[in-house]
């Protein structure tokens, strides 16, 4: 079993090839993404593996399938980056649904700790012997609300997480959970009465750009928008005028709308021209990590033990079909994957 793995990072390969040891599996890896100029490096591979700013489009998923390729494997959750529809019947899409959705609801609210009490500014002050307090001046998160969209995995375990602050819980789900201990109000209630809101549904047609300028404005003056699920969640110029105009009172981004060219790469020595980002990140009150809330010990160790294993049984035969996307029907009452465990 040969597996092309794209986008590597030394963090990656230290977990894949002590999973992949004494396995069938052989991974070559490659530094660069896979896109449209780069397939052409998977002939001859049996499977790819990519993560989120890989990107899977019609015309890479049927290379793939003409090269070969019979599997695409994503070390991670979240799949907005493939076109699974346009691999229905030609190669099997896996993810890992839950590595550590602990990871990605304690950086959100580390993120939202780090802007409230500007604990960046101290740290950077005192590195300076300047131990003044101006403009450090925080609020308590206790007895605000926080408005949770999107209560999976992550945003469930967020919301415990915010319990131990002592805030009031709101939540907007198209799909509301039924054992939730938090009320579910429409989205317009959640965007007016809440204080911080925090993202954490997929990107889907429905979802792209919920926070744009009417969202903004039906917000709080003030509000703080926490986005660690994904960019295009939040429509940035809508984002930016919003700052600028004092109606959303700061933002923690951990993905950004176009952050597949820039993100886990080091543009220290260069001139970045997304004027966008640059504007984002010269905000006082704008926090910008490059997609990094899922980056624990923990979590690489899941992520690297569930591909592997993806992989391993998708070629014994044995697949786990709750780790297969579904290609065309998923949540639909006559969803084929649901009856047979499988889209085809
Ligand atoms: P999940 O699938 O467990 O939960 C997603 C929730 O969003 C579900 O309850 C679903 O019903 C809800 N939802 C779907 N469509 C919606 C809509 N139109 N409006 C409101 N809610 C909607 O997913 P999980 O594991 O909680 O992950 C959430 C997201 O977090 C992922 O989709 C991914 O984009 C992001 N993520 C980010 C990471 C990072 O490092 N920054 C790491 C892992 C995930």
């Amino acid at each position: 079993m040969k597996l092309a793995f794209f986008d590597a990072k030394p963090y990656d390969m230290e977990g894949f090839d002590r999973c992949a040891e004494g396995t069938e599996l052989e991974i070559k890896y490659f530094e660069t993404r896979l896109n449209e100029d780069t397939v052409s490096l998977a002939a001859g591979f049996d499977a790819v593996c990519v993560f989120v700013n890989d990107t899977v489009n019609k015309r890479v998923v049927d290379k793939l399938s003409e090269m070969g390729v019979k599997m695409i494997a994503l070390r991670c959750a979240g799949f907005n980056n493939v076109d699974v529809k346009e691999c229905y019947g030609k190669l099997h899409v896996y993810r890992v649904p839950a590595y550590s959705p602990y990871a990605v609801a304690e950086f959100a609210m580390a993120m939202i700790l780090t802007i409230v009490r500007r604990t960046h500014k101290a740290y950077n002050r005192t590195r300076e012997f300047n131990f003044s307090l101006s403009g450090l001046v925080g609020f308590d998160l206790h007895g605000k609300t926080v408005g949770i969209i999107g209560t999976g995995k992550i945003g469930r375990i967020f919301a415990d997480v915010c319990k131990g602050f002592g805030v009031k819980l709101l939540a907007y789900d198209k799909y509301p959970a039924k054992d939730a201990d938090f009320s579910y109000v429409e989205l317009p209630e959640l965007l007016q009465r809440s204080d911080i809101i925090s993202l954490h549904c997929p990107l889907t047609e429905e979802t792209d750009h919920i926070i744009d300028k009417k969202a903004i404005a039906q917000m709080k003056p003030g509000a703080i928008i926490v986005n660690t699920s994904r960019g295009a969640l939040v429509d940035t110029e809508a984002l930016i005028e919003g700052l600028k105009e004092k109606q959303v009172g700061a933002a923690c981004l951990d993905v950004y709308e176009e952050e597949g060219d820039l993100f886990y790469e080091d543009f220290s020595g260069h001139i970045v021209r997304d004027d966008k980002l640059v504007r984002l990140i010269s905000m006082p009150n704008v926090l910008v990590t490059s997609h990094q809330a899922y980056l624990t010990e923990e979590a690489l160790g899941n992520i690297a033990e569930t591909t592997v294993d993806n992989i391993l049984r998708f070629f014994q035969g044995e697949p786990d079909a709750e780790r297969e996307v579904c290609y065309r029907c998923e949540k639909q009452a006559d969803c084929r994957k649901k009856r047979q465990k499988k889209c085809f």
